[in-house]
């Protein structure tokens, strides 16, 4: 790719300010990129809370549709509001665009007093499956059940993803976060699919920890770890703790990448309680920005603008929230002071790989599933319910309430809500007519259920986990 400058050369970026500290950090970030010579355009579109109250809803098609043209985006935080209302920005935006993995770099930063002085960690997140699918039901006025989802294909379009950047990065180690020993099937898989991409990358030493292990480990000897790749909402949860390692969240950068497409933002939100304040630490977003300029293979200036960076923070030049006293506006101009003068021909950028859709997995050819019974589950306000022994070919197993068996047997002393998990077995392989006539009996007998598992088979191993206290 020639480096000679041309119009070509220059990038159109989505550009999107957000809600409380947004506009202010995204200016200051803004102003730097243009004081760097950085060649972008560019292309303002709303999001956000302040979004919804003008134009009625806070992510307008437009938006969207500038991301999905121009490819790549920078965004400042937006404000989700909790519980009721609208699904939060963020995870649309990661869905609708297929965003898949979730960047987040930790690396100690000059002049900032942290615990630890060599952290140099990069956390890879899963972006759409696992508790983010949003699937949540109440199943009686007293409990709400939320479906984690984990796929195969997903988790091997990330995990590869997550392998290829450590090659790309030099990196030496990566290790796979999960809690296997209680998600046996859910985090089983995204381990066995880690492992066996692992077998393609024989560079890198790759590892396994429990979730709970390595947090203790990243509080007491963080330079130990190198790359590590997590499910959705653990990454969420350590890349925040990773964030806190090197300075908070105002220093924590972050991407959110997918096939040729890339969503860079600062790992915090929109923090209202400093917003307007002019205060904002906008080195969260400026790194984010780095990070972007790498994606666009814009390497030298990402380098020229990070040193003017670390510059400006080991002379001691930090906002508030770093136990500096600079103002946002201050410690922007201490960083366009620290540009050191152009020792490169204007750089070309590269468009990202490839904004095609990868090609479709295939799901490993696996033995016939042979359907063998059901998980029914009841709403039972005055104790275990009592049902019907048999329903057709199907035999009444056990019934569980919150994961514990209270039928057969003596029933454990553990509090009882009201929905109770009650499992039918068939010694022969069962068809959708027995599941509809077995839940027919159910309602003609009176029982209230609320929705029904299928139980499967392969070669004598069940496909679905046991109750605590079950056989
Ligand atoms: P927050 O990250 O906005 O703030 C937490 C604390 O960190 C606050 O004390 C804040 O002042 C401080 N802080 C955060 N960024 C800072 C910066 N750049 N400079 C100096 N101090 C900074 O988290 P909070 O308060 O839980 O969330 C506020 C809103 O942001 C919520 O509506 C939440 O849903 C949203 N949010 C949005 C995100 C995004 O758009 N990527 C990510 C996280 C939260």
């Amino acid at each position: 790719m020639s480096l000679e400058p041309s119009k070509q050369n220059v990038v159109r970026v989505t550009l999107i300010r957000g809600d409380g500290i947004g506009p202010e950090i995204t200016t200051a970030v803004q102003e730097i990129l243009d004081a760097a010579g950085v060649p972008i355009e560019w292309d303002e579109q709303p999001a956000g809370l302040e979004c919804l109250q003008r134009y009625g809803t806070p992510l307008p098609p437009q938006t969207l549709e500038s991301i999905l043209r121009n490819r790549v985006a920078l965004k400042g935080p937006t404000t989700t509001p909790i519980g009721i209302g609208h699904k939060s920005i963020n995870v649309t935006i990661r869905k609708a665009l297929d965003l898949f993995a979730n960047v987040r770099p930790a690396r100690s930063l000059p002049g900032i007093r942290t615990r630890f002085e060599n952290v140099d960690l990069i956390v890879l997140r899963e972006n759409i499956e696992d508790t983010y699918g949003g699937i949540e039901y109440w199943q009686t006025p007293d409990v709400v059940q939320q479906l984690r989802i984990m796929t195969r294909p997903g988790s091997d379009i990330f995990l590869r993803f997550a392998f290829e950047l450590a090659r790309k990065q030099g990196r030496r180690r990566i290790t796979c976060v999960h809690k296997a020993n209680i998600h046996k099937m859910s985090d089983g898989l995204f381990r066995e699919r880690f492992y066996a991409i692992a077998s393609e990358y024989p560079e890198l030493q790759a590892d396994d920890i429990l979730i709970d292990n390595l947090c203790m480990q990243l509080v007491v000897r963080p330079e130990s770890f190198d790359v590590l790749v997590l499910p959705n909402l653990f990454g969420d949860i350590v890349s925040d703790l990773c964030a806190g390692l090197v300075g908070g969240l105002g220093v924590a950068p972050g991407g959110n990448l997918g096939h040729g497409r890339a969503v860079f933002e600062a790992v915090h939100g929109s923090a209202p309680d400093i917003a307007g304040k002019g205060i904002a630490n906008p080195t969260a977003l400026l790194l984010s920005a780095v990070q972007m300029l790498h994606f666009l293979s814009l390497h030298r200036h990402a380098q020229r603008i990070e040193e003017a960076l670390r510059l400006t923070l080991a002379s001691g030049i930090r906002t508030r929230d770093l136990h500096g006293n600079a103002s946002t506006r201050e410690f922007t101009r201490a960083i366009i002071s620290n540009l050191q003068p152009l020792d490169f021909t204007e750089e070309a950028y590269l468009p990202p790989a490839s904004a095609i859709a990868p090609q479709p997995i295939t799901t490993e050819s696996s033995p016939a599933w042979e359907l063998c019974g059901i998980d029914v589950f009841v709403h039972s306000p005055k104790g275990i319910p009592k049902l019907p022994e048999c329903l057709g070919k199907l035999r009444l197993q056990m019934i569980s309430n919150r994961g514990t068996k209270v039928y057969p047997g003596a029933t454990p002393p553990i509090v009882l809500v009201d929905w109770y998990r009650c499992r039918y077995l068939s010694e022969s392989v069962l068809n959708d007519n027995d599941i509809l006539e077995a839940l027919s009996q159910l309602t003609s007998a009176g029982i209230v259920w609320m929705h029904v598992e299928k139980l499967h088979h392969v070669n004598g191993t069940a496909l679905y986990s046991k109750a605590q206290g079950e056989e």
